[in-house]
């Protein structure tokens, strides 16, 4: 797709963000660099609705939407740094107002320098202003600041804004249903992550370190043009794998342990989110096997249900059905299936949910409930499927099950005929995995 074509999307977006707001202005700041120490900076990351609706990557950049301006029109500025060939030398180019008012489709561009005193002059007359409340408290007291200057002209007849508005309510609701060119971005980050999983496990070996097989995940990454993990990887052998979060990845790995891998890539802002668990050794042991063929039958049964039509909830569902006749069977859970569910005794062993939408960020923007309800599944929509079953050691636990953490995790895209597996390419069946990890 050409530039000028990916630029046309931006601005489509931003057209229909205009019809949904029946008037008044969006006011949208992309996020700020942040220092890492004195004056070295993290890699910069673009604030997503920001670039969602710009494809704008630099910082110090603020959007607005006027549904209708002083004119009776409405009107897409971009507010961005000045060119600056001394800042240049140092940093990098940067586009400046004009030549990003050219090239991102916008009707006005300002220097960001101007964003105090032009704001005011925006703001007149408008009644409402959509912004993300309480998302950063500077840019709420000085969203304040602008309309107590316009207020300040009401003797002159100009009206202050009196209504204020999240913005994010229209835009989760859009970024929830994924277009073809975002598809496009994420079944490329989720390829790039599945090949990251295939090669973590050809390296993997009893006595390297966890953070050995985090660098070739990184290495994957990069060498096929990701930016960055879409969140710190969790590579996690043994016991650690019990710790849902655990991200220090500085422990050896031991022959006759699983490792879990919980990692994913952003590749031009889009994340893929993949867990694939697997022995060190390159064999499951048979209790490992089994605990882990229970985790992948619920994953599959949880898949089955990602269809139009369906509700959010049916997946976790389905694979808690699963879930509790396995513990039932193993004698970790005692009780019909319906009592364990509705006693909630599965916790000690899966106390998390078995997904969350996916996008540009990997816990990503929109309700999972709409009038108390759980929402209906619908063609473009994208969900992890990630169950799992984590056992630490418990006295009314058998010890053979103990310090065993599994977690299986699919990028699945919701279709009119069904869904598509965004991640098949990464091993999941136990002979596929036993089989690459003997090739190596
Ligand atoms: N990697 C974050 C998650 O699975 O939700
Ligand atoms: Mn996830
Ligand atoms: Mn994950």
């Amino acid at each position: 797709m050409s530039n000028k074509e990916q630029t046309q999307i931006y601005r489509e977006r931003r057209d229909r963000l205009l019809g949904q707001l029946t008037h008044g202005i969006a006011v949208i700041a992309t996020s700020p660099m942040r220092a890492r120490n004195r004056d070295s900076y993290y890699p910069y990351r673009f604030d997503s609705y920001f670039y969602y609706l710009t494809g704008f990557d630099e910082p110090e950049a603020v959007l607005v939407v006027v549904a209708e301006n002083s004119q009776g029109k409405s009107e897409q500025i971009l507010f961005c740094r000045e060119k600056n060939l001394e800042r240049e030398i140092w940093d990098g180019f940067r586009y400046g107002p004009d030549a990003a008012r050219e090239q991102f489709k916008f009707d006005s561009a300002y220097p960001i320098s101007e964003l105090d005193e032009v704001m005011p002059k925006l703001l007149a007359n408008q009644s409402t202003v959509y912004t993300m409340i309480g998302h950063d408290l500077a840019w709420d007291t000085q969203i304040t600041g602008w309309i107590n200057r316009v207020r300040e002209q009401t003797r002159s007849g100009i009206a202050a804004p009196d209504m204020l508005a999240d913005v994010r309510k229209i835009l989760d609701e859009m970024r929830l249903f994924k277009d073809e060119y975002e598809l496009t971005l994420m079944r490329h980050a989720a390829k790039i992550a599945a090949d990251a999983h295939r090669r973590a496990m050809k390296h993997t070996r009893p006595h390297l370190f966890e953070y050995e097989i985090e660098a070739e995940l990184i290495h994957e990454f990069r060498r096929q043009g990701a930016m960055a993990p879409a969140y710190t990887s969790i590579v996690a052998g043994g016991r650690n794998a019990c710790v849902l979060h655990y991200i220090e990845n500085n422990t050896r790995l031991q022959a006759g342990d699983l490792l879990l891998i919980d990692a994913g890539c952003e590749y031009d802002g889009y994340a893929s989110d993949i867990t694939r668990t697997f022995p060190v050794s390159g064999r499951f042991t048979t209790v490992q096997r089994d605990l882990y063929q229970l985790v992948l039958s619920a994953q599959q049964a949880a898949i089955e249900t990602v269809q139009p039509g369906r509700t959010w909830n049916d997946p976790h569902h389905a694979a808690l059905v699963v879930l509790a006749q396995g513990f039932s069977d193993l004698g970790l859970c005692q009780g019909s299936v319906e009592a364990i569910i509705e006693s909630e005794d599965y916790k000690r062993f899966y106390m998390h949910r078995t997904g969350h939408w996916l996008g540009l960020d990997v816990h990503d923007a929109g309700e999972y409930k709409q009038a108390g309800a759980w929402r209906e599944l619908k063609p473009g929509m994208l969900l992890t499927v990630e169950p799992g079953c984590y056992i630490r050691p418990a006295d009314n636990v058998p010890n053979h099950f103990w310090n065993i953490g599994i977690r299986v995790e699919d990028d699945v895209l919701v279709t009119p005929q069904g869904n598509e597996i965004l991640t098949a390419t990464a091993p999941k069946a136990i002979m596929e995995i036993e089989e690459l990890m003997y090739e190596r």
